[in-house]
């Protein structure tokens, strides 16, 4: 057997995952559930959704990836010894994987025809009455959703096709470029109308304002940033040489993350508390009021375009590692090349996202059926979750605490060891299980 290729190194293996874990969940979603949860008491509980979590998990899906050299589907089935149950979980993260990244790809289509836009000067003559309209007409136009969300898959496929060294060469340009715009944007916003109101409001906690919402939204979001529940970081870890750290890795990607989350609120909130704006709609500000408000700083059009392109940048070093691990289980499953199952993975994802595409006014059809809204909701609350918890009982329960301590180069008597274990066997389970009950008796 050929050797597998790996990353060219520990950093870059860290910059991959970081890549995979920033994303539109960062830069979207994190700031507006953070500013309906009322700010800092959402945060607290968020962090610590991450911390005993999401990051135990990441590090059991990087172990059983690194442990077994192979894709989501295959290490499960390689690990449990071709169990039939297991294989369900390979199959339920394949399904996550197609789902989340076909409606992922037509958001992140959006930011590039807002990018081009704002930077050729059409988005100025919008205001607050008219920029929902636009937006409203943008996503209801068949051709122009179906354009972007091609380009966008295309993109993501041509990464992907170029393997590990592909996604390196991305991630090396994607990432720091997008530290540096999000550090530009936000140091505008900042000067121009201040960080006061953000930060009060990003640290004021009070405790006694947790409801049961914001900890059922925290614990989901915990998973979807992290980009764990369906074996992203599985594959990307089974690219990880033996010899460098996991738990280095977790504790970079967890904080990374995490600091990117907040720093998009450090971006977005200024101009929301400074302008007073009105946030009716909060999940499609980014596209709307927002717009607007980034065309009043200096250098509107510009700072507005470098806004959607660092989302833009976000987008695809997530997409990248969506499509990978479907692509992998088709090389390593199905014994294609990797050109082919490139193709065949971009391109059937690329067909069930063309219905998500057209799900937001572009066909009546499609949009009665409101095909995105659910993928995104089915693999949000459910198969992601799901897929979370399973993985991790999978790591706690079927792999020897011999074999992940070796992995993890730890004594499987240290504390660390232990409470890891601990969290995976008993406490994650019964949290995210706990939610999704609350969400069935709910719903
Ligand atoms: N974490 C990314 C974000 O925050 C999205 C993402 C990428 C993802 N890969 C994933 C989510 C795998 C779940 C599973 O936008």
């Amino acid at each position: 057997m050929v050797e597998r290729k790996k990353w060219s190194s520990s950093i870059l293996f860290i910059m991959a995952c970081v890549g995979s874990a920033v994303g539109l969940g960062n830069i979207w979603k994190f700031p507006y559930i953070t500013y309906e949860n009322g700010g800092g008491t959402f945060v607290l509980v968020y962090l610590l959704a991450v911390l005993i979590i999401g990051m135990p998990i990441l590090l059991a899906e990087m172990l059983i990836g690194r442990n077994s050299e192979r894709n989501a589907y295959d290490a499960i089935v390689k690990l449990s010894n071709q169990n039939r149950w297991w294989k369900l979980v390979g199959a339920l993260c394949l399904f996550t994987g197609f789902g989340i990244l076909s409606f992922y790809s037509v958001v992140a289509g959006w930011t590039v025809d807002y990018f081009i836009n704002a930077l050729l000067g059409n988005l100025s003559h919008l205001d607050f009455t008219t920029t929902g309209q636009h937006f409203g007409s943008f996503v209801s136009n068949p051709g122009k959703q179906i354009l972007y969300h091609t380009i966008f898959m295309a993109m993501t496929s041509l990464i992907v096709w170029r393997g590990t060294k592909g996604i390196e060469k991305a991630i090396e340009v994607l990432m720091p470029v997008l530290g540096v715009l999000i550090v530009v944007v936000m140091s505008v916003t900042v000067s121009k109308y201040g960080a006061g109101d953000t930060l009060n409001f990003l640290f004021d906690i009070d405790l006694s304002k947790i409801t049961a919402h914001a900890i059922l939204e925290a614990m989901g979001h915990a998973f979807f940033t992290l980009s764990v529940g369906m074996g992203t970081m599985i594959v990307y870890g089974s690219y990880f040489p033996k010899k460098n750290s996991l738990l280095k890795a977790t504790l970079w990607i967890g904080v990374l993350d995490t600091i990117f989350a907040l720093m998009a609120c450090l971006m977005i909130y200024p101009i929301i508390f400074g302008t007073k704006m009105e946030v009716r709609e909060s999940a499609s500000i980014l596209f709307t009021t927002l717009s607007v408000e980034l065309q009043h700083l200096p250098f509107g059009n510009y700072i507005c375009a470098v806004f959607y392109l660092l989302i833009a940048f976000a987008a695809l070093s997530s997409t990248i590692s969506l499509l990978e691990p479907v692509t992998a289980f088709f090389i390593e499953n199905r014994n294609m090349s990797r050109a082919k199952a490139t193709l065949v993975s971009g391109g059937s994802i690329w067909f069930l996202g063309v219905f998500c595409a057209l799900s937001n006014g572009g066909s009546e059809f499609i949009s009665k059926l409101k095909i995105m809204d659910h993928l995104d909701y089915i693999t949000s609350n459910w198969t992601l979750p799901l897929g979370g918890i399973l993985l991790a009982i999978f790591c706690a329960y079927v792999i020897s605490n011999d074999e992940k301590a070796r992995e993890l180069n730890v004594s499987k008597d240290s504390m660390l060891f232990k409470s890891w274990n601990f969290l995976l066997k008993i406490v994650a389970p019964t949290l995210v299980l706990i939610v999704m009950i609350y969400r069935i008796f709910n719903s």
